[in-house]
C-alpha cells in the first residue's frame, strides 16, 4: 500500500541527526549537554534481572536507544508495602509543602528539557514541535496544580485516598504521566506510577525530576512493564484509586478490577474518542483546510482528541476534497528530529499494522480511499501515510482507528440532525470540531450532542492547561477534565458527587 518518494537528502547526511539536534534542543543548557554528548547516547536503564523491554525508536527500527526491565511480582509487593509504610507522613505535610515540592519539580523539568525533547523524539516519534509543547504541558500541569492546591484548600485539605496507581500511555508520555502523578501526590496520595511499557526511558526521566525536587522516593515509585504490570497493581486490595489514561477497554478491565474490592474505589479515566468535526457550507475554505490536517494529521494522529471523521456539507464536499487532497500530496512525513518534518512514524510495528489492516478493510469495501506519500527513509521505521476514506454512513465506524486515518461523510443541510443523532449513538464524546460563520448552526450542533471539548472555527487538538480543561463524557471518560479546577478533587475523600467535571 505505500508509496514512497525520494527526499533530496539522504537522512543519514542530514544536518540534523541527533547529535546536532541534541545541540538545538538543549540550547539553554550547554554544560548539561557537554556531559551528555559525551557519554555518546542515551544511557542504557535496567533495573533487575528479569525480563526486559528494548526501546526502538519508531522512526528507525535500527536505532536502539535503551532497555528497561518489566516490574516482577516482588517489585510490586515491595512498591505496595513502602508506600503504605510512607502514607501517613506524606498525606501530614502540609498543602504548601506538597505544592512547594511539585513547583520544584517544574523547575526540575525545565534544567533537563534536552534530555526530555530528545526522548520524547527519539522514544515516543515525535516531531520536535510537539515534543516542545508536551513538555511545555507537562511544566504547566506542575504549576497549574500546585497553584490550585493551595487557592482551592488552602492548609484544610479533603482527606487523600491512600494509595492512588498511576497508569499512563504511550503518546503523551511525559505530559499525561506527570499530570496524574501531580494531582495524586498534591491531594496527599502516596503513587505508584505505571507508565506504557513503549516509553519507559522518558517515564524513568520525569520520575528523575520528581526525586531531584524532594519528593520521597517512598512516596513516588515508579514500577516499568506492560498489561500485566498494571493488571497487578489494580488487582489488590490496597489500591484505593487509580488515575488512568488510555483505551476503553483497558479502562473496562480497570474498573471491573476495582470493583472486586469495593464500590469506594476510586477510577479516574480518560479514553479515547470517534471525534466528529461539523463543515456547513459558510465555513472558510483556507481555514477548514488548515485545521483539518492538523487535527486529522498531527501526531500522525495518535492524539485522544484527533479528528476522526469530517461532516462536510454536500454543496461544498468535492471543492474541500480536492484541496484537501492536494495539500496531503505536499506533507513531510518523516524524520520526525528534522525541524521540517511534519508527520512522524505511528508508535511500533503492531500498530503500524493494525492501522493498515483497518484500511484495507475499507479498500475492499471499495470505499474510495485517499493517501499521501511517504518519503523514502520511512522505510526503516513505523509509517502510515495520511489516509482519506469516504463513507456512505457513519455506522460503518465501528471503533477508534489510533493513526491518521480520516473519515470523510457528505450530508445535506436537512439531515444535519439525524447525523449529529448518528455521531451520538458512536457513544464517544471526547472533542468536537465545528466550521461554521452561522451563530445559530453552531448553536444548534451544540444544543443536540454531548462532548467534552468544542472548537468552533479552529482545529480541535492542543487543549491548553488552566485555560482549556480537557476532557470527555460518556464511552471517553470518566472526567474530572485535566488541567481543569476539578482535577485535584477526585483524588481526595468525600468529594461532592454532584460537582461538575
Ligand atoms: P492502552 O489502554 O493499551 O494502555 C494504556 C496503559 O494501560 C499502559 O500503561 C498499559 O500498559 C496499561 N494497561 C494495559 N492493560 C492493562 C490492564 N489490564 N490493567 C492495567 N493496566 C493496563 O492504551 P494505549 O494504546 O497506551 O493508548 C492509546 C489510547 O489512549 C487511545 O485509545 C487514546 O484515545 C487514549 N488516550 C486518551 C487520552 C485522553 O485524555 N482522553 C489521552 C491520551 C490517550
Ligand atoms: N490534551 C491533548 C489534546 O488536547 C490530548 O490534544
Amino acid at each position: 500500500n505505500k508509496v514512497f518518494r525520494p527526499r533530496e537528502t539522504p537522512s543519514l547526511q542530514d544536518p540534523l541527526h541527533w547529535p546536532h539536534f541534541l545541540e538545538l534542543a538543549n540550547q539553554f543548557d550547554a554544560a548539561y549537554l557537554g556531559r551528555y554528548i559525551a557519554e555518546n547516547d542515551y544511557p542504557k536503564t535496567v533495573y533487575s534481572n528479569t525480563p526486559s523491554i528494548k526501546c526502538i525508536n519508531p522512526a528507525d527500527q535500527r536505532d536502539e536507544i535503551g532497555e528497561v526491565i518489566e516490574a516482577d511480582l516482588a517489585q510490586i509487593e515491595m512498591a505496595y508495602h513502602n508506600a503504605q509504610c510512607h502514607q501517613v507522613a506524606w498525606a501530614q505535610k502540609s498543602v504548601r509543602e506538597r505544592a512547594r515540592l511539585i513547583m520544584a519539580v517544574a523547575d526540575q523539568l525545565e534544567l533537563q528539557k534536552g534530555v526530555l525533547i530528545h526522548l520524547l523524539v527519539r522514544e515516543s516519534g515525535k516531531t520536535i514541535s510537539n515534543a516542545q509543547s508536551e513538555y511545555r504541558e507537562a511544566i504547566d500541569f506542575c504549576r497549574y496544580y500546585a497553584s490550585l492546591a493551595q487557592v482551592d484548600w488552602n492548609d484544610m485539605p479533603p482527606p487523600p485516598l491512600g494509595i492512588v496507581i498511576a497508569i499512563s500511555p504511550w503518546n503523551f508520555p511525559l505530559a499525561i504521566f506527570v499530570g496524574q502523578i501531580c494531582t495524586a501526590l498534591l491531594a496527599g496520595n502516596v503513587v505508584i506510577a505505571k507508565p506504557a511499557p513503549e516509553t519507559p526511558l522518558i517515564a524513568a526521566q520525569a520520575i528523575a525530576c520528581f526525586h531531584l525536587a524532594g519528593v520521597p522516593a517512598e512516596c513516588l515509585q515508579l514500577l516499568l512493564g506492560g498489561a500485566a504490570v498494571g493488571a497487578a497493581l489494580t488487582m489488590d486490595h490496597r489500591c484505593n484509586g487509580v488515575s488512568f489514561t488510555g483505551s476503553l477497554a483497558t479502562a473496562s478491565k480497570i474498573r471491573r478490577a476495582l470493583a472486586e474490592f469495593g464500590a469506594d474505589r476510586v477510577l479516574v479515566a480518560e479514553t479515547g474518542g470517534i471525534n466528529a468535526m461539523i463543515v456547513d457550507s459558510s465555513a472558510q475554505t483556507e481555514q477548514i483546510i488548515r485545521d483539518i490536517l492538523t487535527s486529522a494529521f498531527d501526531g500522525a494522529g495518535q492524539r485522544c482528541s484527533a479528528l476522526r471523521v469530517l461532516c462536510i456539507q454536500t454543496d461544498i464536499a468535492e471543492h474541500i476534497i480536492n484541496r484537501l487532497k492536494n495539500c496531503m500530496r505536499e506533507l513531510v512525513i518523516g524524520n520526525p528530529a528534522r525541524f521540517s518534518t511534519e508527520i512522524g512514524p505511528v508508535i511500533h510495528q503492531t500498530a503500524e499494522q493494525k492501522i493498515y489492516s483497518a484500511i484495507n478493510h475499507f479498500q475492499q469495501l471499495k470505499y474510495p480511499v485517499f493517501q499521501s506519500n511517504l518519503m523514502d527513509e520511512c522505510i526503516h521505521g513505523h509509517y502510515v501515510a495520511p489516509t482519506l476514506i469516504e463513507i456512505p454512513k457513519l455506522s460503518e465506524i465501528k471503533d477508534e482507528i489510533f493513526g491518521p486515518v480520516l473519515f470523510i461523510y457528505r450530508y445535506h443541510a436537512q439531515q444535519l440532525t439525524p447525523m449529529l443523532n448518528a455521531i451520538n449513538r458512536l457513544g464517544y464524546s471526547l472533542t468536537m470540531g465545528i466550521q461554521s460563520r452561522i451563530e445559530r448552526n453552531i448553536k444548534s450542533i451544540i444544543n443536540q450532542t454531548r462532548i467534552g471539548n468544542y472548537y468552533v472555527n479552529r482545529n480541535q487538538i492542543g487543549a491548553i492547561v488552566g485555560s482549556q480543561p480537557f476532557g470527555g463524557v460518556n464511552k471517553s471518560g470518566t472526567g474530572p477534565k485535566a488541567g481543569g479546577p476539578w482535577a485535584l478533587s477526585r483524588m481526595c475523600k468525600n468529594i461532592d458527587p454532584c460537582q461538575p467535571h
